[in-house]
């Protein structure tokens, strides 16, 4: 990617335009955090309700202050895991604008590590809200064909920086509260997050966070997550339909099947960008096997249990 992009793109978010950028995790959609008008365009492109919060992304830890008070664990959280995929959720700066925030008295904040996304956070200067850059509730996207196949000409520009190497949305942690909540599972684990804070629960959020909601990441045909165990019983069930089935084995009967990845950081990487392809065949119908137990393989089963809920 050549600088006359990233300066062309930095132009247009500071005009108050959308720019669809590279990061590790999912490509997002981003807009110039202190404009009422980027984010007004932001919520309508993305069809998400105004009150749910977006991240707002940094080049530097340096930049935490301008949104957000940081405490000691946020600064420890920031040098172990930054960049990369890890949202912090922080008390807020009172300028922070409500869109960004949800009118909330927090707001989430993440150094993304794609070089790209921090060439254009360099040049643009300052925060940039995105969340992924998919219309709310639809599966996110991991390249920038996916991107411009969902939104098209909403956007302004979309920076190409190939396919995200982690595939699935960064964790999302709440330090508001004594003990540090994981909101949304992602590729920093529980049990890295141990070794940098003593306290660490998976928790749900008080607040409204999409990502969260029961249903989202949502492909259109009929999908199910099926125990391997029931993998073949299921399939049995469903005859006479076009059934895809996404397994580490095939299955006896299966007319279409889509072979698993074996590793947790490979099926990840591939998650969206499969189901994408699952959704886009004539299908009436989707079995995926549920991935494999253990903690690397936690975000990725949440996504799933997500899309098919
Ligand atoms: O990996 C990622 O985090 C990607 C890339 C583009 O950085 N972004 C992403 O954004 O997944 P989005 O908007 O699709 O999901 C952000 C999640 C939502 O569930 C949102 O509600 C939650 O973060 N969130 C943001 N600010 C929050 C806040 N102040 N309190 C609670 N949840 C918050
Ligand atoms: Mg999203």
């Amino acid at each position: 990617m050549n600088q006359q992009e990233i300066e062309q793109a930095a132009k247009l978010l500071k005009q108050g335009r959308l720019v669809a950028f590279p990061t590790e995790t999912v490509y997002g959609l981003g807009a110039d955090a202190r404009s009422e008008k980027a984010l007004a365009e932001l919520y309508r492109v993305k069809g998400r309700p105004t009150d749910h919060p977006v991240i707002v992304h940094l080049a530097t830890p340096d930049w935490i202050p301008r949104f957000a008070l940081a405490d000691q664990r946020a600064l420890a959280l920031a040098q172990r895991f930054w960049p990369g995929p890890l949202t912090m959720i922080l008390k807020r700066k009172p300028d922070v604008p409500d869109a960004v925030t949800g009118s909330q008295d927090t707001v989430g904040l993440r150094m993304p590590s794609h070089p790209v996304a921090l060439r254009l956070l360099n040049a643009f200067g300052n925060g940039l809200a995105a969340p992924s850059a998919n219309r709310f509730g639809k599966v996110s996207p991991t390249t920038a064909e996916h991107v411009r196949l969902d939104l098209g000409h909403d956007v302004a520009m979309v920076l190409d920086g190939g396919p995200c190497d982690v595939g699935v949305e960064s964790t999302i942690v709440d330090l508001t509260t004594d003990t540090v909540k994981i909101l949304r599972p992602g590729a920093i684990t529980a049990t890295q997050l141990r070794e940098v804070l003593s306290e660490v629960e998976h928790g749900q959020s008080k607040t409204r966070a999409p990502g969260t909601l029961e249903s989202h990441y949502a492909p259109a045909t009929q999908s199910e997550l099926v125990a391997p165990e029931h993998l073949q019983t299921r399939l049995h069930q469903l005859k006479g339909q076009r059934v895809a089935v996404w397994s580490a084995t095939k299955p006896e009967g299966a007319e279409f099947w889509l072979e698993a990845e074996k590793e947790a950081t490979d099926y990840a990487r591939t998650l969206y960008s499969n189901l994408r392809q699952l959704d886009a065949g004539d299908y009436d119908f989707i079995l995926i096997e549920e991935p494999p137990a253990g903690e690397q393989w936690t975000a990725a089963t949440d996504r799933l249990k997500r899309a098919t809920a």
